[in-house]
């Protein structure tokens, strides 16, 4: 196999020799598509090595990588801690059923979660090896605790693709086409979307009027109308809404929704998979809300590409017995090391401080694109956790899905990986380790695409 870059040598810029996909590139995707269902794929990159921003394809090209296999490598690929830890441990202990069985790494794992979450309660964690299986888990929780049924998740909310995710997940039709009845008794409200207002561009503009329109609607329709709160377990919803388009909502509305889900005793599930793990400059979103949320779901991020996650609950929502939940792979002890050391590593780096620099850069250097190119309706987003939507005119801010389409492929083509969200968006999300010269590239890029794009 060809390669320019040799194994030992740093990647640090990007560099294209053969339009992508090249040759090899496009055997593995024809390969690919014989051998793997359909999912989801975006974009044909085939990656053959990768070094902290930077992704080298099986022909040789370089890219910077702002995609970071969606929001997993907030390190950036193979940090030298976490792959230390994992070779150590690769060589002790792999695999012992943590659910079953102990053994310390999984403690040690669980303690770190403990210590980071938001809320100085007593807490305690669940692991599982994905978001979605987070998410089951906590509404199993919260059924469990609260003996009710029913929940109410958020339009544009994305958490995952097994049933009952699923029956939360409204962020676009397609995830849901064929697949009901998922878990019954989930209905949705309108998330309080302030660049695309669900009670109209016209009204309600004010942030603290938004949030107040979808409390009513929750409180003053579907809790009278329809789902008695007797029978109200809980809402979902995430901090910030990923897959959904980069969606921020005003700044006191998950004080709000948790005082509600309080006042009829119900719980608010709070899905930080892909918000979490220091991506906002905090290391979970809901810190930049104020909240402290009793039941968290995790994932991604937390074991730096190690497939784990996690729930994290307030003691006092433990299962009250035994074997009313459990796994196999929950806990894993290579995950569990990893996930230890990405703690680590984003603490002793300071990590936080930037994502929250590098993110407030990165910011003013997309709304100077934004003022430069009327394409671009907004720039949105907290810490490294941004992105661009794309309209046809600023004013109606109507999406524009083609020119979003086309400025991603076109950024691939240029040796930038990037990642569409919601309609019209595209998310940038660089490792938190991002130097304010690789923000300057991928800047450079998305200029020079959008340019020629229009
Ligand atoms: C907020 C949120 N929840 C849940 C999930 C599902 O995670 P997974 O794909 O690991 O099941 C995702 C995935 O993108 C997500 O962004």
């Amino acid at each position: 196999m060809m390669e320019n870059i040799s194994q030992g040598e740093k990647m640090n810029k990007i560099l294209i020799k053969t339009t992508p996909p090249g040759p090899i590139a496009r055997r593995v995707v024809e390969e690919d598509a014989k051998y793997l269902v359909t999912s989801t794929k975006s974009l044909p990159v085939v990656a053959n090595r990768a070094q902290g921003s930077f992704v080298e394809d099986v022909d040789g090209n370089v890219f910077l990588d702002f995609s970071t296999g969606i929001s997993v490598l907030n390190l950036g690929h193979l940090h030298p801690l976490v792959v230390d830890r994992v070779e150590k441990q690769l060589h002790k202990l792999w695999h012992f059923a943590g659910t079953d069985f102990y053994y310390q790494e999984q403690v040690d794992a669980a303690k770190t979660l403990v210590e980071i979450t938001p809320g100085t309660f007593e807490k305690k964690v669940f692991f599982t090896n994905s978001g979605t299986e987070s998410n089951e888990a906590a509404i199993k929780i919260a059924k469990a605790y609260t003996k009710k049924q029913q929940f109410i998740g958020f339009i544009g909310g994305f958490h995952g693709r097994s049933q009952g995710s699923l029956s939360f997940t409204a962020s676009k039709a397609i995830q849901r086409k064929g697949f009901f009845p998922s878990m019954p008794g989930v209905e949705h409200a309108p998330f309080p979307n302030p660049y695309r207002n669900p009670f109209g561009i016209d009204g309600y503009e004010d942030p603290e009027e938004l949030e107040n329109r979808v409390i009513d609607y929750i409180e003053k329709y579907m809790l009278r109308t329809y789902i008695h709160p007797d029978n109200l377990a809980g809402f979902m919803t995430e901090p910030i809404q990923g897959e959904g388009g980069y969606i921020v909502p005003p700044r006191n509305f998950h004080k709000k929704l948790r005082k509600l889900a309080d006042e009829n005793n119900a719980l608010v599930i709070m899905d930080e998979v892909q918000t979490g793990f220091g991506r906002t400059g905090k290391f979970f979103a809901s810190e930049h809300f104020g909240v402290e949320p009793e039941i968290i779901s995790i994932a991604k991020a937390i074991a730096s590409g190690i497939p784990m996650g996690a729930v994290v609950v307030r003691d006092k929502l433990n299962f009250s017995e035994p074997s009313l939940h459990s796994n196999t792979f929950g806990g894993n002890v290579l995950a569990s090391v990893a996930c230890v050391a990405t703690v680590e590593a984003i603490k002793s780096e300071n990590l936080l401080r930037n994502a929250t620099d590098k993110g407030q850069y990165f910011k003013k250097r997309l709304n100077e694109m934004k003022d430069r190119f009327s394409q671009i309706g907004d720039v949105r987003g907290l810490g490294l956790m941004l992105a661009i939507d794309f309209v046809k005119d600023q004013k109606s801010r109507e999406p524009d899905t083609k020119l979003r389409d086309k400025v991603e492929l076109k950024s691939m083509e240029n040796g930038l990986i990037l990642l569409s969200t919601g309609l019209s968006a595209i998310r940038l999300i660089p490792p938190l380790n991002v130097t304010e010269d690789q923000i300057d590239m991928g800047i450079e890029v998305l200029h020079r695409v959008i340019k020629a794009s229009s």
